[in-house]
């Protein structure tokens, strides 16, 4: 399957800090997605990672020095900068923020980031005062306002020994960012979902017990809402089925609010006809019987009240089981702690979808409560096994597969009626 990464030029700009080792790791990742690394390395930069081993993981010449750029076989500084589609500082230090806040441009790194007319990306890194010094803020404000993205900094240790702002993020966390600002970018800078219409479900369901109790689960309902984002981000017509959650409506989405499974089910219907339906909600299998109109009051004395529970409507076996308006591709989800892919393989068929996102939530996947996720994706003629990613990523490389399954499915329709 192809990334959004694929075939993507990313020139990697080293700073000058401890985080600079982390680097390594990002270009590792950035070229098993089939993106290629050009690394460019400052002079303090080299203090903390070698050319040796940047050569080696880009696979590539390690551009140092201004002036090496001069010489008739070397390629020029402009063009080195505007040959890449992202530019990636890593880490950027205070000193190098407020050195492109200014654009100033004494060595190669400050002169490629001048330079430069395409997008970058920069990785802070520094001591907790040293970015909340206003100086730091002033330029941080002053590049943003410029376009440059941020990713981070994040709160944590830092190996200076104190805690706060400061710490770099995780090379999986600056993947996710390289990857969401590639995927929804065609080749063509068109929309490759336009006109496709797209229903997802997310989050929990509340089943009420009386007017004041229900049960419920602790789905956050994170990754359906990235999903939709990534769907929508190619130019589909998504609309979101939320349960309850504390996450805000996504911009440029259908939103439909529920509480209850059955309320879900008779959204979702009511959003029919679609043309891929992925349901990544946990829907509580089971409610109350009867929905006690009043609340249940503690008598002294009464016996405690028992609670009788029906099986609720399972959304994504009625959807794909529909003989009328069944989206042409279905997708459910799967958690599992055990026999994952197994387990899934079976869910698929007794659901009657077509995709199964396997997800393992075994305790020593850290996904509950985590950002990081492992998923098997589980078609009827085989499997994807992803790496672990975090949960964006997964949004965004789910909607790549809805993506290309549609082109082929378009060009097999298009040879057939010929
Ligand atoms: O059966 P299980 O809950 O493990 O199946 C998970 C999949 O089924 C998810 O895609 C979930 O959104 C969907 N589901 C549903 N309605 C239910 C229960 C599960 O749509 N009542």
């Amino acid at each position: 399957m192809t990334t959004p990464l694929q075939n993507r030029r990313i020139l990697l700009i080293i700073g000058g800090g401890i985080a600079a080792y982390k680097s390594l790791e990002l270009i590792r990742r950035l070229r098993e997605r089939g993106a290629s690394v050009r690394a460019v390395l400052t002079g303090a930069g080299a203090e903390f990672v070698t050319p040796l081993s940047l050569g080696t993981l880009t696979g590539d010449k390690v551009y140092r020095d201004l002036f090496d750029l001069t010489d008739n076989a070397a390629i020029g500084h402009i063009e080195l900068s505007r040959d890449a589609d992202l530019l990636v500082v890593v880490p950027a230090t205070a000193d190098l923020l407020a050195k492109m806040a200014h654009g100033l441009a004494g060595d190669l790194a400050t002169t490629l980031l001048l330079a430069t007319d395409k997008p970058t990306l920069v990785a802070p890194a520094m001591n907790v005062r040293m970015w909340e010094h206003k100086a730091t803020q002033r330029n941080v404000a002053q590049l943003k306002a410029d376009g440059i993205h941020f990713i981070g900094p994040n709160d944590g240790d830092m190996a200076c020994g104190e805690f706060g702002p400061g710490r770099m993020s995780e090379p999986a966390e600056i993947l996710a960012a390289i990857e969401s600002h590639f995927s929804g970018k065609s080749v063509t800078g068109k929309a490759p979902l336009k006109g496709i219409r797209v229903l997802v479900t997310s989050g929990p369901t509340h089943e009420p017990i009386d007017p004041v109790r229900y049960l419920a689960n602790r789905s956050s309902g994170k990754q359906g809402y990235a999903i939709a984002t990534a769907l929508a981000r190619l130019g589909a017509d998504v609309t979101l089925v939320s349960g309850p959650t504390n996450l805000p409506s996504p911009a440029g989405i259908m939103m439909k609010r529920v509480e209850t499974a059955r309320e879900m089910l008779a959204a979702c219907e009511a959003s029919l006809p679609a043309d891929v339906a992925i349901c990544a909600a946990a829907v509580a299998d089971w409610r109350v019987d009867v929905d006690a109109t009043q609340k249940i009051k503690k008598k002294p004395g009464a016996k405690t009240p028992a609670l009788t529970l029906v099986e609720n409507p399972d959304i994504l076996a009625t959807i794909s089981k529909l003989k009328k308006n069944r989206p042409a591709l279905v997708v459910g989800f799967a958690a599992e702690t055990e026999k994952v892919v197994e387990h899934a393989i079976a869910k698929r068929k007794r659901k009657g979808c077509d995709w199964i996102v396997a997800n393992d939530v075994s305790p020593e996947s850290g996904v509950m409560g985590g950002d990081l996720n492992t998923v098997h994706l589980i078609r009827a003629d085989g499997q994807d096994d992803w790496p672990q990613l975090p949960k964006q990523a997964v949004a965004d490389r789910l909607a790549q597969s809805v993506l290309e399954h549609i082109q082929k499915t378009r060009k097999s329709t298009k040879k057939r009626t010929r």
